[in-house]
């Protein structure tokens, strides 16, 4: 080959800055095919690919070729120069166009000589390596086509290379998200036993402070009662010790065993008994079977409810309503009490945390939760969850949350 035609052509390549861009920043088959131009002289080409599935050929990487020939070339195997060359696997080395036994490709009409090679790896072909010469440049010879050959056997090695970087990258890619998923399915678990300790064990250990306070009052005034008041207690904490065994055995709240209505009325009467507030439980409507996890959401929510109204109502009378219709489980806990400015709930300093739990727990289930309340008008805690999600039959509904309810 005549160098200096090489170097020249090489600077006439280099002339264009968008060329040269894409020389510099361009895949490795891109490269490769840049070098492949100026080793054997071709002033066009392009390294096809196959798929196999689609029994196609596309380009990966392009040289002096019209840009629109290059974004709609995808010849079928065994149709026009580069299908015929994958589907056989035999390389061309064509001189006189006119001579050529396969009609050239619309627009590549003054292509005067062209080399196109099977590019194989592993017995396999994996596309074409294409280089060109025009109508007034000296023809491909035998050499030219042993130098293709050498080129297509490096583009084959550096096909496969690309792929199994792109493997790689899918690999590390998917590790990413597993160590998300993880980190999420951790963060979900702290969440649920944060707030399982809150309702649970944490309204517990408040209430027997409460109850201790009483007895200390009681103490001098009527000692029986104090001693029996404190025999409830002992029964009590140990209740307690059993229901944080349970949350750590990542257990449903023993008091829904018998069912929901059941556990709510059991805990009403003795939300009443033990803080003189008249509490009174209402169900209409079906008592549609519903998913433990349901169940004991709707528990715990009630129970936050009823223990805001004993901690911050002073309330007389507090309605506890559960009402079933049109595919809804709707509860509302309203209270005669004091009631509280409800802008408290959204500041970011207020450190409750019960409010914004029932709100989680009514999203997790699909639903929406409302607190209607102004000072001295008392407080209504409403909740409506959809049915059709509920049933032990449905599928977990999919809130915001990546959570599941527990
Ligand atoms: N029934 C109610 N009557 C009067 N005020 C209420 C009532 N329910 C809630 N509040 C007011 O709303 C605030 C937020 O309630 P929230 O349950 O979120 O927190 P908390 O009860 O103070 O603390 P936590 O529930 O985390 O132990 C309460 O501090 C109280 O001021
Ligand atoms: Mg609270």
């Amino acid at each position: 080959m005549d160098f200096s035609e090489v170097r020249e052509r090489s600077a006439a390549r280099e002339a264009s800055g968008a060329e040269r861009e894409r020389a510099t920043t361009g895949s490795p088959l891109q490269r490769l095919l840049d070098a492949a131009l100026t080793i054997t002289g071709a002033t066009s080409g392009s390294v096809m690919l196959l798929d196999t599935e689609a029994a196609r050929l596309s380009v990966a990487a392009a040289r002096g070729l019209d840009d629109r020939i290059v974004r709609n070339a995808r010849p079928k195997l065994g149709a026009s120069v580069a299908g015929w060359v994958a589907a056989t696997g035999e390389p061309l080395l064509l001189g006189d166009p006119h001579a050529m036994p396969i009609p050239r490709s619309p627009g590549r009409e003054d292509v005067g000589s062209s080399l196109c090679l099977p590019v194989r790896g592993r017995g396999q072909i994996l596309g074409v390596l294409n280089l060109n010469r025009g109508g007034q440049t000296r023809q491909f010879s035998e050499e030219d086509l042993q130098r293709g050959l050498v080129l297509a056997a490096v583009a084959s090695t550096l096909i496969e290379l690309t792929r199994h970087a792109d493997q790689l990258q899918e690999a590390r890619r998917q590790v990413e998200r597993f160590r998300l998923e993880l980190i999420n399915a951790r963060e979900d678990e702290r969440r649920r036993i944060a707030r399982e300790l809150h309702d649970n064990a944490l309204q517990s250990l408040a209430d027997f402070i409460w109850q201790l306070t009483a007895c200390k009052r009681l103490l001098t005034v009527d000692p029986p009662r104090v001693r029996g008041e404190l025999r409830r207690l002992t029964r009590s904490l140990r209740s307690t010790i059993k229901e944080i065994r349970e949350i750590c055995q990542d257990l449903r709240p023993t008091i829904l065993e018998e069912g929901l209505l059941p556990a709510l009325q059991a805990y009403v009467a003795e939300f009443a008994r033990r803080t003189g507030v008249a509490a009174s439980l209402q169900w209409t409507g079906d008592q549609p079977r519903l998913r433990p996890e349901v169940e004991s959401s709707l528990f715990r929510i009630i129970q936050e409810a009823l223990n805001n109204v004993r901690k911050h109502a002073r309330a007389r009378k507090v309605r506890v309503h559960i009402a079933v219709r049109g595919g809804r489980l709707r509860v509302r806990v309203a209270d005669d009490g004091v009631g509280f400015d409800p802008r408290v709930l959204s500041r970011a300093s207020s450190r409750g945390l019960g409010v914004a739990n029932i709100r989680d727990r009514a999203q997790l289930l699909g639903g929406e939760c409302m607190v209607t309340t102004a000072p001295g008008q008392g407080t209504r805690v409403s909740v409506g969850i959809p049915l059709d999600a509920a049933s032990p039959s449905a599928p977990a509904p999919r809130p915001g949350q990546p959570e599941g309810p527990q």
